[in-house]
């Protein structure tokens, strides 16, 4: 049988498109600046005929082949499989999902939507990018324990959702990492296999996940790129952090080669904005700075910053990685990551980082360095090339206006503020 698209035979590469999308003169899943571009669509027996003799490649029992027969149709767009055809074998998910939509709607979940990534999604869609065929459901800890897979399965199930922008992680600034390395490893591994697992079980078409710059190798050359990720051993302060980061990575691929699904991921530099962690101990450098900076200024005491102030960092506010979230979400085709970042030479100094929010919060007293604390990994700087030939007009925030909008949503909102 031959289907227009990936089906027949062996899998294809990585990032690989459907033939019938080769060919338009864009980069690859870009369909930025022009109309969105429309694949051909085969007639729904023959995609549900190929994905059956795909799945049945060394099968005997039947529930597999049909499963592929349903999800080969649903990757192609087709949603008119008869239902007899459907069940009983397919699993219950899978079924749901596809024949409880119409065609095109999509019903995005998104993971940790209660942290600081994913409140600012929230109010990126809130505020006018939400488009009439998406409906958006954010969950955090409180709606299913990702690291419990039954849970997550549960939760997959109640809501049937056709895409997934994963954010739930345990996440932690240096200190935080450098005391539970181990807790790091086997909480996000856990939470990343019961999500890109469930998400396979219930025909999710696409999942964006969220890895980040520093789980590359600590010793490498600069600027890093998106191929770097599994080069080295990552910087040995985070390295159950980075570890299970890569994870991700790699099953993504292999939920690509053996299953043909669409699970990429995105790889932000150090994030910022409303709703973060403002822990002092835990937290990440500059929430961890703002909230110094304001208690400094409360108790007329000095600024101190942990470290030597020199190590280099490129900072991404919230609001700007949401948008670029929704971005990838809906044209982004590509399995292998992409970094999310502004440019190289937008890299600051945590000294600069920190001179900045004094001025934002206009705090008049001394700023003193504690050398005795560690300074973590020196640089990461991340090239953000790729997402420039993608989006060569995107506008970021400047650094200081967004510091000082962030400054500003933490002084009013200090006592619901996490910290
Ligand atoms: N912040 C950064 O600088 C940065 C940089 C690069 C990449 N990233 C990545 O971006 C993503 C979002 O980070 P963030 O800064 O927004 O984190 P965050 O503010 O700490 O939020 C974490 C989110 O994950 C949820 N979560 C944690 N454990 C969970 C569990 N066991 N089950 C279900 N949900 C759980 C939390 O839910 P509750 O609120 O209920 O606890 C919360 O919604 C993460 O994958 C992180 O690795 C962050």
């Amino acid at each position: 049988v031959a289907v227009p698209g990936r089906l027949p035979g062996s899998p294809p590469p990585r990032g690989c498109r459907p033939a019938a999308m080769e060919g338009t003169g864009r980069p690859r899943g870009c369909s930025a600046g022009g109309p969105a571009f429309q694949a051909p669509r085969p007639s729904s027996s023959r995609a549900f005929l190929a994905g059956l003799l795909w799945g049945m490649k060394g099968r005997t029992d039947p529930v597999r082949p049909l499963s592929m027969g349903l999800r080969a149709s649903t990757f192609l767009g087709v949603t008119d499989i008869p239902l007899m055809l459907r069940s009983p074998f397919a699993p219950a998910c899978a079924d749901l999902a596809v024949m409880a939509e119409p065609a095109r709607t999509k019903r995005i979940l998104v993971t940790g939507g209660s942290g600081l990534v994913g409140r600012a999604i929230e109010k990126v869609v809130a505020d006018g990018a939400r488009q009439p065929d998406e409906e958006w459901i954010f969950v955090s800890s409180k709606d299913a324990d990702l690291t419990n897979a039954a849970e997550t399965r549960a939760l997959f199930e109640k809501h049937r959702p056709t895409h997934v922008i994963h954010l739930a992680a345990m996440v932690g600034g240096l200190f935080k990492n450098i005391k539970y390395n181990l807790d790091f490893w086997r909480k996000n591994v856990h939470i990343n296999d019961n999500v890109l697992h469930s998400a396979y079980e219930c025909g999710v078409q696409k999942v964006v996940s969220c890895l980040s710059t520093c789980i590359f190798p600590d010793r490498t050359t600069y600027p890093i790129d998106e191929t770097m990720i599994h080069n080295g051993p990552p910087h040995s302060s985070n390295f159950g952090y980075s570890y299970a980061k890569r994870m991700i990575d790699v099953q993504n691929r292999g939920y690509f080669e053996q299953h043909g699904c669409r699970f990429t991921a995105v790889i932000p530099t150090n994030v910022f904005g409303p709703h973060d962690n403002y822990s002092i101990e835990d937290g990440h450098v500059l929430p961890g700075l703002i909230h110094k900076v304001y208690l400094a200024k409360q108790r007329g005491a000095a600024l101190t910053v942990w470290g030597t102030g020199t190590p280099r960092r490129q900072f991404i506010y919230s609001l700007d990685l949401a948008r670029l979230f929704l971005w990838v979400l809906r044209e982004y085709d590509e399995v292998e990551p992409i970094i999310l970042s502004v440019g190289e030479d937008d890299e600051v100094s945590i000294r600069e980082a920190a001179e900045c929010i004094v001025k934002a919060m206009d705090f008049q007293g001394e700023l003193l360095f504690d050398t005795t604390k560690s300074d973590g990994q020196f640089k990461k700087t991340a090239s953000n090339s790729k997402l420039k030939r993608y989006l060569p007009d995107f506008k970021f925030t400047p650094f200081e206006q967004a510091v000082k909008e962030t400054c500003n949503w933490f002084c009013s909102n200090y006592d619901i503020a996490r910290k």
